[in-house]
């Protein structure tokens, strides 16, 4: 099974640290029966396989969904003492794994720790009948981890340990695709450092700089800077907080995820109005944009296919850059803490992020942070 990410174009072919594609994204929360049926039935995901007390897994179980070419898993534990239920008493529901699919876990890790990666876990196989899998983990910012997964050996569904289970429900695929990009948040000051390690470790670019100037309202200010694999189809934006008026969106998260964490993922679709229409259906909730915000955009992002009216009603931004133009939307926090959110994306051309929505954006999470008190 091969997960492959972003239809972006490739920006250099210097790559030194070969990745395949995203393998999977796990997540770690408190009910993985009852996440997982969110993601089933609000998101459009499949069950494909499981592990639990019944396939001999004794301490925790994974649910894995899948939707096109993305994966996710989603893991709770059943005792206190479990690193899973330590993550999730301190972070809440979140992201702990952005998994890389390479081709040889063992070569990549070492090249990954003599770079200067610190090690999550030691390199190990596990197999079945089906064949076998190479795990290794490197730690990134926070509790997050890069596990790297070898499954050139592996035929089976996921992995050894997994038994595939299908969806219940005649959940309906929203149309999602592929990961567009990852985001994480980090303490002030950190940004450069870790950029740096994606450099450094990983071979990344850095792709664009955005400073607070860029990212400001009237009360609060970020700072992110993107970066990018080898082959391009990789993207991980870091933000920091800057120094701003209130407190900014990105010390909210910190607060409440109590460290740097993953903020947002980005979901790409063919068809945004589609895919938003149904996700709005199923009951997911999206930050609002005032209707000003349509007065003017076709004068800043010129002529589109879709029509304006149909993009106002889902309340869908705009942006273009010099590629082409883009769509996105921003659901409200995934879960009861204000941290990991996603973003719906739709490309037509453009390949960066939205800078043209950053403002209207900001504006409408402070009114959220607001209304938590969080601002
Ligand atoms: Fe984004």
């Amino acid at each position: 099974m091969q997960i492959l990410q972003s239809t972006a174009k490739p920006q250099n072919n210097t790559d030194t640290f070969e990745i395949l594609g995203t393998d999977f994204i796990e997540f770690y929360v408190g009910n993985a029966k009852q996440a997982a049926h969110f993601y089933q039935t609000a998101f459009g995901f499949q069950l494909v396989a499981y592990k639990g007390p019944e396939t001999g897994s004794k301490d925790y179980c994974s649910y894995v969904l899948q939707q096109d070419k993305i994966r996710f898993v989603i893991s709770s534990a059943f005792r206190p003492d479990h690193e899973i239920s330590h993550h999730v008493h301190q972070h809440g529901d979140g992201v702990k794994v952005l998994a890389l699919w390479v081709n040889d876990t063992v070569d990549s890790f070492n090249k990954a720790i003599e770079r200067g990666a610190e090690i999550a876990f030691d390199p190990y196989t596990i197999q079945d009948d089906q064949g076998s899998v190479v795990l290794a983990g490197i730690k990134t910012y926070g509790d997050t981890v890069h596990t790297l997964v070898e499954r050139k050996n592996y035929r089976g569904t996921f992995m050894p340990g997994f038994k595939p289970m299908a969806s219940l429900m005649d959940n309906l695929s929203t149309g999602l695709k592929y990961v567009d990009h990852c985001v994480g948040n980090v303490e002030i000051g950190q940004m450069n450092r870790w950029v740096k390690f994606y450099q450094e470790v990983l071979g990344f670019k850095l792709l664009i700089t955005f400073d607070d100037k860029d990212i400001s309202t009237k009360y609060t200010a970020l700072m992110s800077k993107v970066v990018s694999n080898g082959t391009g189809y990789i993207k991980f934006p870091i933000n920091e907080p800057a120094q701003g008026l209130k407190k900014s969106q990105i010390d909210e998260y910190l607060e409440f995820y109590n460290g740097p964490g993953v903020q947002h993922i980005a979901i790409a679709t063919d068809d945004i109005l589609k895919t938003v229409g149904q996700l709005r259906s199923n009951g997911i909730d999206f930050l609002y944009v005032p209707e000003t915000y349509y007065e003017d955009v076709i004068e800043r992002v010129g002529k589109i296919d879709e029509n304006l009216e149909d993009l106002k009603k889902l309340n869908i931004l705009i942006d273009r850059d010099e590629d082409g133009y883009l769509l996105q939307i921003f659901t409200k926090p995934l879960q009861d803490r204000p941290t990991v959110f996603f973003e719906i994306i739709q490309r037509k051309g453009a390949t960066s992020f939205g800078k043209g929505n950053f403002k209207a954006l900001f504006e409408a999470i402070e009114r959220e942070q607001e209304i938590r008190g969080n601002l």
